[in-house]
């Protein structure tokens, strides 16, 4: 993908996208997170893909989505399978060492999600019970914590999605989610009251903007990124899918 971008680029851009113009730019998400990345009437919608369109805009470039399992993100960006990847990824040391990150866009922490009727009030009440995570994600890290350190000692579940694993919290097959507090508090606000948060788990995550090690959009991504967090941009955004 990287290749045919720079392919488009020699030849002036003729290539063109559909709006905002400039080279069309391959960008892997696993679009079922929101309100970060969710899909509306078969079209990518959400917090990251707003301001991904709005860096494009600036940056001179198209975001092309691309639907992922999101464990396969980082080997996808190192294969040059994908120009760069917006999925609400923390910034983290291990996942730095294989890939590029833009500067931090958004601030977010761990969260314990269980049924509003259940018995379970925080992480040390979770005992052996079943815990459900998105797998190659940092809930899933910070549940096998939990669980080395003894605090869990029931089985950590994984889901290839985050969707996955409300579904099966909905049906009683596990007993509660650690997952990105922002993602699993709008699951909260359309559940009717049937779920809640019983524990912010502070992990002072900060999610960045993906590449394959030294692209060179990581740059123009950074400046634009400063530019849309500058101009009051950033703000609208945020209000318009995280709101307060
Ligand atoms: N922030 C967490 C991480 O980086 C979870 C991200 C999951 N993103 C997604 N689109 N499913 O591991």
């Amino acid at each position: 993908a990287a290749v045919l971008s720079l392919a488009v680029a020699a030849c002036g851009g003729g290539g063109g996208g559909s709006q905002g113009g400039g080279e069309d730019v391959t960008v892997a998400s696993d679009i079922a997170y929101p309100p970060f990345e969710s899909e509306k009437d078969g079209e990518p919608v959400g917090f990251d893909i707003d301001l991904l369109d709005e860096i494009g805009k600036r940056a001179g470039f198209t975001p092309e989505y691309q639907n992922v399992t999101f464990d396969g993100i980082i080997n996808g960006l190192r294969n040059n399978q994908y120009d760069m990847a917006i999925s609400a990824m923390t910034i983290t040391p291990e996942r730095a060492e294989r890939i590029d990150f833009s500067d931090p866009y958004f601030n977010a922490d761990q969260s314990l999600l269980v049924p509003s009727d259940s018995d379970i009030g925080s992480v040390d009440e979770i005992g052996d019970a079943t815990v459900g995570v998105q797998i190659g994600t940092t809930g899933e890290i910070k549940a096998n914590e939990f669980k080395d350190r003894g605090d869990i000692t029931g089985e950590v579940r994984t889901f290839d999605t985050i969707e996955d694993a409300f579904a099966a919290l909905n049906n009683g097959q596990i007993d509660a989610i650690i997952n990105d507090l922002p993602v699993s508090q709008d699951e909260v606000n359309g559940s009717d009251g049937a779920l809640e948060i019983v524990q912010v788990i502070p992990t002072g995550e900060q999610y960045g903007i993906a590449f394959p090690k030294d692209s060179d959009l990581r740059q123009d991504v950074n400046e634009a990124l400063q530019e849309i967090k500058d101009d009051g941009t950033y703000e609208e955004i945020y209000k318009k899918w995280i709101g307060r």
